[in-house]
């Protein structure tokens, strides 16, 4: 019998993705276009350009991504596509360019969840994880910790109150002067600093429950920066500074998440989202798992940030379950709750 077959478009933000995932071979293709050097010069994305961007990328993204795999749209069993959250011009374009080859090809379009893909992406690895686990999602957008009874079965436990952990990082790193998108520029800055040189505090680690605020972080490092700066900080207290700046974002990370697995007793961890690429993170999170006796599933780095693979799997799974609207509607939010149902 032939398995399902599913092309996953991505384009919530800043980067067109695509991908082909088939549910017996695993992930045939992936092609991505970052448009990083697009909005570099702005300082952060300019969602007019990115909207414009996509609609000239996705075309070839998609002829390359079928080629690769080997596949014709004629053994493809569905279209997925990001309906959210996201830039409501950028969800737009893929919305409507899924919807259109779905309907051309006589397939189902399939609205997936921007932050279902990032938490289902360890299922692309070789050891994926099996439900139920507790996931620690941390990108840009969302931080968020999520017990995951399976797939569509999300409860949120706590998540952050103000700025996202990825946020806290592109913002912190935009004061010390790094380009856009500072987090994994601050994270490289960071490791010729040295711990202990400027201290932060731990937000909410000292109050109960799992809801997170990175929002005082960003602000602590703007008044160090006054209190310390005439003109320029030199280099190594620029190092310092990001050093203890992320110091402080690894540990409440890494508490909460600890607070999260004993609160639920799960023993398999996941770990999603841009900021999961960070190598001081996911090795402060991999200590911390062993000493919890828990497994630990990081997706591989080029799939923690955003990526069509883990769209076009997040879609799989959710033609597997049958959970596709029957309507030709085309969706897309760009405020979306994980707990709510597309079709809600
Ligand atoms: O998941 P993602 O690609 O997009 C959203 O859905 O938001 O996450 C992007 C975020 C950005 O804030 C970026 O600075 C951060 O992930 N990020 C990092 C690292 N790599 C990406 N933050 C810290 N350290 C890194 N190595
Ligand atoms: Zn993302």
């Amino acid at each position: 019998m032939r398995t399902m077959r599913v092309l996953g478009i991505e384009t919530s933000c800043d980067e067109t993705a695509v991908a082909v995932y088939d549910a017996a071979a695993g992930l045939l293709s992936h092609r991505l276009h970052s448009q990083v050097s697009l909005h570099q010069a702005f300082g952060g994305v300019v969602p007019e350009l990115a909207s414009r961007d996509h609609v000239k990328r996705l075309l070839p993204l998609v002829r390359q991504a079928l080629d690769e795999a080997d596949t014709t749209p004629k053994q493809l069993d569905g279209v997925a596509y990001t309906a959210g959250p996201g830039l409501i011009g950028a969800l737009l374009v893929g919305v409507g360019f899924a919807r259109s080859l779905a309907y051309a090809w006589g397939v189902p379009a399939i609205p997936v969840h921007h932050l279902e893909g990032h938490l289902l992406a360890p299922l692309l690895e070789a050891d994926p994880p099996a439900f139920p686990f507790l996931a620690l999602l941390v990108s840009g957008g969302h931080t968020q910790l999520v017990d995951v009874a399976g797939i569509g079965r999300y409860r949120i436990l706590g998540e952050s109150l103000d700025d996202a952990a990825g946020e806290a990082f592109d913002k912190t790193a935009k004061l010390l002067g790094l380009p856009y998108p500072g987090g994994a520029a601050l994270s490289r800055l960071a490791q010729r600093g040295r711990e202990g040189v400027y201290e932060f505090p731990r937000p909410m680690l000292d109050r109960p429950g799992l809801d997170f605020s990175f929002s005082g972080l960003k602000t602590a490092a703007l008044v160090a920066l006054r209190r310390d700066t005439p003109g320029a900080l030199d280099g190594q207290a620029r190092a310092d500074l990001a050093r203890g700046f992320e110091v402080a974002v690894v540990e409440t990370l890494v508490e909460k998440t600890r607070r999260a697995l004993r609160h639920t007793g799960h023993d398999r961890l996941v770990v999603a989202g841009g900021v999961a690429a960070n190598r001081p993170l996911r090795g402060a999170l991999t200590a911390m798992a062993a000493q919890e006796g828990a497994h630990i599933h990081f997706p591989r780095l080029e799939f923690c940030t955003d990526n069509g693979a883990m769209i076009a799997l997040a879609g799989c799974h959710r033609l597997q379950a049958g959970d596709i609207a029957a309507d030709l509607g085309v969706r897309a939010r760009a405020r979306w709750a994980l707990t709510t149902e597309p079709q809600a």
